[in-house]
C-alpha cells in the first residue's frame, strides 16, 4: 500500500467513444447469451459462444489470460458468488447464473455482468435476489450522476440494498468494483458498501466498472482450491450485477448498455449523456 492513491485515468472524448464501441459490444454478448441459456446447455458451451463471438466481430476476450484465467467468461451458479470457470455442468432449471465477461476494442476494455435465472425461480427469494442485485446496480450508478467522490458510489448501494432486504441479503466483503479503460482493473476501487475512504473527486473522463455482489443470508464466502471461484459457505445463494459507466460533461454513459443507460437513468429522474455512438453513426 502507498501513501498516495493512485492516478486515475481520465479519459477523452474520443476514449469515451472507443470504450462505447466496446461496451456495446459487450452488450450484444450479453443478449446472445441471454437467448441462449437454458436447462441443458453447460457453461463451457457459453463461454465457447461467448468466445466465438468476440472474436468474429474483431475484439479480444480481456478474462482469458488474465492472471492466468483459463476463459473467456466467469460464470458463476447458485452458491458460487463471483469468478466461477466454465466447466461441464449442465444448467438446470431454477439455477441462479451469474456470467461476467470482458473485451477490449483499439486498446479499451469493457467488463460487465448480469444475472439470469434459468427457466422459472426456485423461490420467491430467488427471484427477489436477482432483482435487488440489478436495482443496487441502478442505485449506484444513479448515485454516481450526483456523487461528489467515488466513495459516494458505495453508500448509495449499501443503503439501497439495506432498505430493499434488510439483513436478508448480504455483500461479498472484500470485493468490489474498479476504475477501467486501457486496462480492465484501475484505480479507483468502487467498493459496494461504506468504507472509511471517500475516494477520489468524480471528473469528466473518469469511468468506473460498478459491481454489487450479493448473497442470501450471511455474507460468509470460501476460495476455492482453484484459486478463482469465491463460494458462498453458509448456504446462500448469490448474485451479481455490473456495468461500465463513464463520467462526461454532458452526464453519465452507461457503456455497456445497450441504450447508454437511458431508460433505466430516465426512470429515477436522471439524463444520460447522448450516446455517442448514435452520432457516429453506428
Ligand atoms: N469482472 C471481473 C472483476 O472485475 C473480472 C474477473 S477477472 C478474471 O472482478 F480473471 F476472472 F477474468
Ligand atoms: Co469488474
Amino acid at each position: 500500500m502507498s501513501i498516495l492513491p493512485e492516478k486515475v485515468e481520465l479519459k477523452t472524448p474520443e476514449q469515451i467513444l472507443v470504450m462505447r464501441r466496446s461496451g456495446a459490444l459487450l452488450h450484444r454478448v450479453h443478449e446472445m447469451l441471454a437467448e441462449a441459456i437454458r436447462p441443458g446447455i453447460t457453461t463451457n458451451e457459453l463461454d465457447d459462444l461467448a468466445h466465438a463471438m468476440i472474436r468474429d466481430e474483431g475484439a479480444v476476450p480481456n478474462f482469458l489470460g488474465y492472471h492466468g484465467y483459463p476463459a473467456t467468461l466467469c460464470i458463476s451458479v447458485n452458491e458460487v458468488v463471483v469468478h466461477g470457470i466454465p466447466d461441464d455442468r449442465r444448467l438446470e432449471e431454477g439455477d441462479i447464473v451469474s456470467i461476467d465477461g470482458g473485451l477490449i476494442i483499439d486498446g479499451w476494455h469493457s467488463d460487465a455482468a448480469r444475472t439470469h435465472i434459468v427457466g422459472e425461480p426456485r423461490s420467491v427469494a430467488d427471484r427477489e435476489l436477482v432483482r435487488i442485485t440489478e436495482d443496487a446496480l441502478w442505485a449506484g450508478i444513479t448515485a454516481l450522476a450526483t456523487a461528489d467522490r467515488v466513495g459516494e458510489v458505495g453508500a448509495a448501494i449499501e443503503d439501497f440494498v439495506a432498505d430493499a432486504a434488510g439483513d436478508s441479503l448480504s455483500h461479498l466483503e472484500g470485493f468490489g468494483g474498479h476504475g477501467i479503460g486501457s486496462a480492465m482493473h484501475q484505480a479507483p476501487d468502487v467498493m459496494n458498501y461504506r468504507t472509511r475512504s471517500r475516494g477520489p473527486r468524480v471528473r469528466p473522463g473518469m469511468c468506473l466498472a460498478i459491481e454489487p455482489m450479493l448473497i442470501q443470508g450471511p455474507g460468509n464466502w470460501v476460495l476455492e482450491p482453484d484459486d478463482w471461484t469465491v463460494r458462498a459457505s453458509a448456504g446462500g445463494r448469490a448474485a451479481h450485477a455490473e456495468h461500465s459507466v463513464a463520467v462526461t460533461a454532458e452526464g453519465l454513459l452507461v457503456l455497456t448498455a445497450g441504450d447508454g443507460g437511458a431508460a433505466e437513468l430516465a426512470r429515477r429522474g436522471v439524463v444520460a449523456a447522448r450516446d455517442p455512438l448514435a452520432s457516429a453513426g453506428e
